[in-house]
């Protein structure tokens, strides 16, 4: 996907979210479980006061319980409701339905307190590009929900799945526009995946990557690749592309492939389960 963000784009993002958030009691905020406070924009702090709050941890599976259960804490101890997530797996749905219930006992309460009766939660998906917005709406609703089409007046134009008799979500995602002036930010985004390869430099890539790994997962790489993790970021490279016979036309290793393959098994999850930033490190 193009990762490319001009001020225009981003006001764009900005006016459409404000419109829709106007709309909605609970903003459900997807964030990728790898790197919890890159993939956030924090504008949606200012964006979506007043309104219920629901942080998911999406791609779980890709990080350790640990790495989910330190998040988790970090955001709940900031008054989110927070949810660990596999978007792509609809059993996990359960859990964020419950919490959304719990998330609106307050709306619920105060709607009786005025008289009004089964007036469903409002809820709408944001988040910044590829944390699994589209596949999380998909899962969420299923075949079993039904859309209920425009509310004149109110909605125009919006469509509304109806989740079950409390809950109707917005169909359509509000994008937020990822924060690309923090350099840590920017590289993070990058290593997962978040950013059009073509026009990064994909063996610096992946020297920030076997770095890291080599410091906060010791052993990782001697187990995948099955060699020795010491020295440089570029010397174990070099075993990487001897060990997986990365070989270009005249005998010559080929380091991009290399630096690709790494790249690639860690995107899938493959390399091992890897969190790029824990909050006692960033946050
Ligand atoms: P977006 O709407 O926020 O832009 O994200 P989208 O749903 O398109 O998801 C982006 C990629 O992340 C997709 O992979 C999707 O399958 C994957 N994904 C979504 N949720 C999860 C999750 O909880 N765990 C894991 N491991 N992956 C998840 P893709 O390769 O771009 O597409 P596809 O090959 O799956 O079609």
């Amino acid at each position: 996907m193009q990762y490319q963000w001009y001020p225009g784009h981003m006001t764009k993002a900005k006016r459409m979210m404000q419109e829709d958030i106007k709309l909605i009691d609970l903003v459900i905020e997807l964030v990728d479980a790898r790197i919890p406070l890159s993939s956030r924009n924090p504008d949606i702090d200012q964006l979506g006061q007043n309104k219920f709050r629901m942080i998911i941890l999406n791609k779980a599976d890709l990080v350790s319980e640990k790495s989910n259960a330190a998040w988790s804490e970090y955001f709940k101890s900031k008054g989110y409701f927070v949810v660990q997530l596999d978007a792509r797996n609809r059993s996990g749905m359960k859990q964020v339905n419950a919490v959304i219930e719990k998330a609106c006992q307050e709306k619920f309460e105060r709607d009786r307190k005025r008289g009004i009766l089964n007036r469903p939660v409002r809820a709408m998906v944001v988040g910044i590009p590829n944390v699994g917005k589209s596949t999380f709406i998909n899962s969420f609703a299923g075949k079993a929900c039904t859309k209920t089409g425009n509310k004149p007046g109110v909605t125009k134009g919006k469509q509304w799945i109806r989740l079950n008799k409390n809950v109707e979500l917005l169909d359509t995602p509000g994008i937020l526009w990822p924060k690309f002036d923090d350099q840590q930010v920017g590289l993070r985004l990058a290593l997962i995946g978040s950013m059009n390869d073509e026009v990064l430099n994909i063996h610096e890539l992946s020297m920030e990557l076997i770095g890291y790994v080599k410091v906060h997962y010791p052993g990782m790489l001697k187990e995948r690749y099955g060699i020795e993790e010491e020295g440089t970021a570029d010397e174990i490279l070099t075993s990487i592309a001897e060990a997986r016979k990365c070989i270009k036309k005249g005998n010559e290793l080929d380091y991009d492939k290399a630096a690709s393959l790494v790249l690639d098994e860690f995107r899938s999850g493959t390399l091992g389960k890897i969190t790029l930033e824990l909050p006692e490190r960033n946050g």
